[in-house]
């Protein structure tokens, strides 16, 4: 193997910029504590994290909150109609200051002192401060977070210096329209997790699952009587991974399709590095999900249902896709874990053929290059 061909030498097996040859990141990238450190600082510090749809905060006074493994950050809507995020925190003694979403009628209050904080963030009202020697309120406005939208939807970033989603994705916008023609007519309909629990795996465990199918014929036999596999097509473009499922059967062991269902593909995108944006067959409904790091071998997922007229699911569909395909998914994470701690196993290969079908593995390969690009810049 050409020497320039290889992304890092000094693994025991390197990991290539040619996916068909090269091997899989180590394990330790899945355990190590000193690596899990290093994704906070590196990938989820300075990436774009989803957080909601614009419509879910459109009002003034809107808010909702994420947490980027432990940085609590909250999105506000100002009486000008402008997106604002602050890191979640009082700058008096450190208390968070908003939970879940909703509705501020003037003021930020702190729950534990009862600081005020406008929806711009300034800091109106510190009983007592008058008394306080050189006390100046200036000091102590909420730092603020980048955010921005794309295709409706709301992102933040605790780096300041990040280029914009819209130049790191350039074509996803367009993409997610083109393949979704009624995306402007999504409405937010619920919250969902899988299996009321976090997963008992990392997160490149659950990215490394979602952008690979090669397991869908054996460990998702449902999913595979419904979406033809060996049809699969398979893309990776800059920071996003697009899988898509051109050929279906209506009639399948995982949910049944009807005359007046519209959509007769599936759709998988994924957006570095905790995003993915999903439309099964059927009414056309989207699934995002924000995978939440929690720890190197800990992960939850924030579920958001989005339907046109805010229809809701069809019981059979949505115990199908929360109880079946993704507890499967969880099961097949978790077993990972437990193995990639083993001191039988180091890398694998990922099994990318000349002609990258799309039951390929190389948007694993175009992410293990993401993960180790970032940790390395
Ligand atoms: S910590 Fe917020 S007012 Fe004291
Ligand atoms: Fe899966």
């Amino acid at each position: 193997m050409a020497q320039d061909n290889v992304v890092r030498a000094e693994f025991a097996r390197p990991l290539s910029e040619d996916a068909e040859r090269s091997w899989t990141l180590p394990s330790r990238y899945y355990t190590d504590p000193a690596i899990w450190q290093a994704e906070k600082e590196k990938i989820f510090y300075r990436s774009w994290i989803y957080v909601c749809h614009e419509s879910q905060i459109a009002k003034a006074g809107d808010y909702a909150t994420t947490a980027i493994v432990d940085q609590n950050v909250a999105v506000v809507r100002g009486r000008d109609a402008k997106l604002r995020a602050f890191y979640n925190v009082c700058q008096h003694r450190a208390h968070e200051l908003l939970t879940g979403t909703g509705n501020l009628k003037a003021v930020i209050t702190c729950p534990y002192h009862a600081w005020a904080y406008d929806l711009e963030g300034k800091l109106r009202t510190a009983r007592n401060c008058e008394n306080v020697k050189g006390f100046d309120k200036a000091d102590f406005t909420l730092p603020q977070v980048r955010v921005e939208t794309l295709a409706n939807l709301v992102f933040v970033n605790l780096d300041p210096d990040a280029a914009p989603l819209a130049e790191q994705a350039p074509n996803l916008e367009a993409d997610l329209r083109a393949n979704v023609p009624h995306w402007d007519a999504l409405e937010f309909t619920n919250s969902y997790d899988f299996g009321g629990r976090p997963i008992e795996a990392g997160w490149k465990v659950v990215v490394d699952n979602y952008v690979e199918c090669y397991h869908c014929a054996t460990a998702h036999p449902a999913f595979a009587d419904m979406i033809e596999i060996p049809a699969y097509e398979n893309s990776t473009d800059g920071i996003t991974a697009l899988q898509i499922g051109p050929k279906i059967h209506a009639d399948n062991s995982a949910y049944k399709l009807t005359q007046e269902d519209s959509i007769d593909r599936a759709y998988f995108w994924y957006l570095w590095p905790t995003t993915t944006i999903n439309m099964l067959p059927g009414r056309g409904d989207v699934m995002i999900t924000n995978v939440v790091p929690q720890g190197p071998g800990r992960t939850a997922f924030h579920n958001d249902r989005f339907a046109v007229g805010g229809e809701p699911e069809i019981p059979e569909r949505q115990n199908y896709l929360q109880n079946i395909l993704g507890v499967e998914d969880m099961e097949l994470c978790e077993s990972v874990q437990r193995g990639l701690v083993s001191k039988g196993y180091d890398q694998g290969r990922f099994m990318v053929d000349e002609a990258r079908s799309g039951e390929g593995e190389h948007a694993a390969h175009f992410f293990h290059k993401l993960v180790l690009d970032a940790l390395e810049g």
